[in-house]
């Protein structure tokens, strides 16, 4: 390492590369934290980030909650805490799971763990050799992909519709896998208001999701970060609840509905798969924070405030979301197409295959904005023409610019592919027509955008 600490020089990296473990050669970094250090620049419009607003945390209630965990519970909080984690926090996980539906879950199916993301990394470390199958949607969590390639997963990935996972396409893979004579470890898959996706499983695909996972037995990891988040429409059973926790490995977090700095998560399996996960997690850390576990615990124990500040999250985001979609229907060319999320923090765009949002983005944070490139939710190459936006951290005129600026680097790209392929279209565009729905992610716009863009919100050139 250079002396600077700040970058590793070509020579650094020799002197270092024999002793690498054969693994770090596959390892890939997570896409939107490479993106963090330069979306943290004050003058850059970040929709790349996958953040809550946390300045929506009231300052007195922080001091409140600190205040009465300090009375109380001093000492226990600066102590170690089991690795299973602390009662009281269970207890609390319980009561949110509940709240989900998801009744009856015993403290001692839950393991606490350091953010959601470590289950995701507890359960690879858990289950997956290297070359093991791990099924996965397409697009995923891009911040999956930095623990399926550091245990050398062979990833496959099952496109998404507006239904969520196809999950007739599940059942092909899944055919042709076993004629292979290869057993998937497990099927990973966020049902609610997908990252990057922005669309929910319906109820007819977690009911067969969970049947073919009983029939075939299969583990399903299912990724539940903001079933909570939910600004319309009824809540769907989480499959924990439609499988009673046979095949089902769940995973929640308190990043979404509370805070990501407390860094506690969860996980609710299987026993001999918890217990092995446990393990796992004795090595990683020995237990998660139990400063922030007996914060949440203290927190949720406030009668009525938890859910009060849930609706004020979902009441914030729910309006972000709409300027964002407006913003969108102006800005964007008709080439476009997009998700509309019923809840969560992010919608996928689609642009025309000619554009690479790889080089987009590039060319996006000279003006100041950043998005997450669709390829970072891929681990096969595909998503080069997608991108993930998020509308839950910046504020209205921001997410009007932020969409704005990059509405006017996409039309650049597309002018300049008229101009070369000499389909070039004068601007301003004749009157706009409907755009198509997005085959793949349709919960895309029904709505005729242009006509909604004519309330006075601009007209599109492309
Ligand atoms: C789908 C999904 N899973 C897991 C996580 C990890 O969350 P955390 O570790 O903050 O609980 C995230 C965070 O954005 C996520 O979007």
């Amino acid at each position: 390492m250079s002396r600077s600490g700040a970058r590793s020089s070509a020579r650094d990296l020799e002197r270092y590369a024999k002793l690498f473990a054969s693994r770090t050669s596959v390892m890939t970094s997570s896409a939107m934290r490479d993106l963090m250090a330069i979306t943290e620049r004050p003058e850059v419009i970040s929709l790349a980030g996958g953040l809550p607003d946390t300045s929506t945390f009231p300052p007195e209630l922080f001091a409140k909650v600190t205040a009465q965990m300090a009375a109380k519970v001093t000492a226990k909080a600066l102590q170690y805490a089991p690795t299973e984690g602390m009662a009281a926090t269970k207890d609390v996980i319980a009561e949110v799971m509940a709240a989900e539906g998801t009744v009856g879950i015993d403290p001692e199916d839950v393991l606490v763990t350091t953010g959601g993301q470590q289950v995701i990394d507890l359960v690879c470390k858990t289950l997956v050799d290297p070359g093991d199958v791990i099924i996965a949607e397409a697009p995923t969590y891009p911040g999956a992909v930095p623990s399926f390639s550091a245990y050398q997963a062979d990833v496959v990935q099952i496109e998404l519709d507006a239904d969520g996972m196809r999950v007739d396409l599940l059942e092909e893979t899944l055919d042709r896998l076993e004629a292979e004579g290869r057993r998937p470890k497990f099927i990973y898959t966020i049902p609610n208001f997908h990252n990057p996706g922005g669309v929910t499983m319906s109820l007819p695909r977690r009911q067969r999701l969970v049947s073919i996972a009983r029939e075939r037995e299969l583990l399903v990891l299912e990724d539940n970060p903001y079933g909570l988040l939910r600004f319309e429409g009824e809540p769907l059973p989480t499959l924990r609840s439609l499988d009673g926790g046979d095949f089902v490995i769940y995973l929640g977090t308190f990043s979404k509905i509370l805070a990501p700095g407390l860094r506690i998560g969860w996980a609710v399996a299987p026993r001999p798969v918890l217990q092995k996960m446990n393990v796992g997690k004795q090595g990683a850390d020995l237990n998660s924070s139990s400063m922030t576990q007996l914060f949440a615990a203290e927190y949720f124990s406030i009668p009525g405030q938890w859910r009060a500040y849930l609706d004020s999250l979902c009441d914030l985001y729910r309006g972000r979301r709409d300027v964002m979609l407006e913003a969108l229907a102006e800005h964007f060319p008709p080439e476009a197409t997009w998700s509309r999320p019923h809840g969560g923090l992010f919608l996928w765009v689609t642009l025309p295959d000619y554009i690479d949002t790889t080089d987009l983005l590039a060319r996006a944070l000279q003006e100041n904005v950043a998005f997450v490139p669709g390829r970072a939710a891929f681990l096969d190459g595909r998503g080069a023409s997608s991108m993930r936006l998020n509308f839950s951290m910046v504020g209205d005129a921001d997410i009007r610019e932020g969409v704005r600026r990059i509405g006017e680097v996409i039309r650049e790209q597309v002018e300049f592919y008229g101009t070369l392929t000499g389909t070039h279209r004068a601007v301003p565009p004749a009157a706009p027509e409907v755009p198509a729905v997005d085959p793949g992610l349709a919960d895309v716009l029904p709505l005729p955008r242009r006509d909604d863009a004519a309330g006075g919100r601009g007209s599109n050139s492309a």
